[in-house]
């Protein structure tokens, strides 16, 4: 059987009119650029943006982490920040954190998910993406995906998957190296629980099945303030999953985004929001938000990609979509007071700061 790698390299290098979406001309060359100068190196590919997020699929042989297929990403992020500085867009070259490649896009801004597979006869798999919100979104879909039968009937009615997966979580505030545990479901749900509630620190980087071994999901868990030791907008993650057979149905994996949970990023990349799951190439509006999510099924066959099935395109979403807006507006209502703003550990790496410092020096203890 063939093993075939699926690469997600995303990053955002420039936006219309603010944080909103990236110019046709901008996708059109990043496109070209990875089709042209991926001849020989990739099998096939897909580029599509998510608000202001460009992602590239690419499928491969090298394996993940490859430096010739990181390269060629980065370069083709390169390409692509000149045409944005070309036409003023905004955020030109926006993620793109460090100066010269290094060779692996990790740790330089770009977020990354790849995956590589041991190929079975039919191989659906699902690409995500995420904008204006941060990698632990994706945290409480993958744990109500994977451990619960209200939303995942196979672990019912699948022996395979109810042997249950194991969860490979990272945490993202420790940034020297990587420092991961491994937990399984479901003896241990209450410990991944414990964890991924916390959505700052904690995030799902990988799942695997405990029938087969097999990896089923690969997410992105770059914290860009980490790597910049400012704000410079939020880490609008991507994620790859497997799905049917050993692993969860496509519905399954999708059930939980019915929730529309709320998620930090927004406005500013400081606020909370109902994750909406949004159409394919989704652009952002009303308070540079709400947070969205996009969710493309494909299937391969030795590396070549069908045209992409979109998922969130049907009538039982533009009612998700409607609850998910009066979510929204309940939440604006309140402005920047209380859990509409995140907290101030969130916020450190913004603005505000310098006001606080100032004001500190005017606070006044008084004498009794
Ligand atoms: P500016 O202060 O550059 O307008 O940026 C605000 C913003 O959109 C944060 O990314
Ligand atoms: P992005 O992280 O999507 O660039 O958004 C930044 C922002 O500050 C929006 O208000
Ligand atoms: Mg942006
Ligand atoms: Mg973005």
């Amino acid at each position: 059987m063939a093993k075939i790698t699926l690469s997600i390299i995303k990053a955002d290098i420039g936006s219309i009119g603010g944080h909103i979406k990236p110019s046709q001309k901008l996708l059109e060359t990043v496109s070209n650029y990875i089709k042209e100068k991926g001849r020989g190196l990739i099998i096939d590919s897909y580029i599509g943006h998510t608000g202001d997020d460009i992602a590239i699929l690419t499928t491969h042989k090298k394996g993940p982490s490859n430096p010739k297929i990181h390269k060629l990403c980065w370069d083709a992020f390169l390409a692509g920040t000149k045409i944005a500085k070309s036409q003023g867009l905004y955020g030109a070259g926006q993620d793109l954190l460090v100066s010269a490649f290094s060779g692996n896009v990790k740790g330089m801004g770009p977020q990354v998910a790849e995956m590589e597979i041991e190929e079975r006869p039919a191989e659906p798999f699902l690409m995500f993406m995420a904008d204006k919100t941060e990698p632990g979104a994706f945290n409480l879909p993958l744990y109500l995906a994977f451990t619960d039968p209200m939303h995942n009937a196979g672990l019912i009615l699948s022996p395979k998957v109810k042997e249950g997966f194991k969860f490979v979580i990272m945490d993202v505030s420790y940034t020297k190296v990587d420092k991961i545990i491994e937990l399984k479901a479901p003896e241990e749900i209450y410990d991944i629980a414990a964890l991924l509630r916390d959505t700052g620190r904690f995030v799902v980087e990988s799942i695997f099945s405990r029938a087969s071994g097999e990896q089923v999901v690969s997410a992105s868990t770059t914290r860009l303030h980490n790597i910049a030791g400012k704000y410079v907008g939020k880490d609008d993650p991507v994620m790859l999953v497997r799905t049917q057979k050993d692993f969860p149905a496509t519905g399954e994996i999708l059930s939980p985004y019915t929730i529309t949970p709320l998620v930090a990023g927004f406005m500013r990349g400081s606020h909370n929001s109902p994750l909406m799951p949004v159409k394919k190439n989704t652009s952002i509006s009303f308070f540079d938000g709400p947070a969205i999510v996009s969710c493309l099924a494909f299937c391969e066959k030795e590396g070549k990609l069908t045209e992409s099935a979109d998922t969130f395109d049907h009538p039982y979403w533009d009612y998700v979509r409607e609850q998910a807006a009066q979510e929204t507006q309940e939440l604006r209502r309140q402005g920047f007071f209380g859990a509409a703003m995140l907290p101030m550990s969130e916020l450190e790496y913004t603005g505000v700061m310098e006001t606080l410092k100032e004001l500190e020096k005017r606070f006044k203890i008084r004498e009794k």
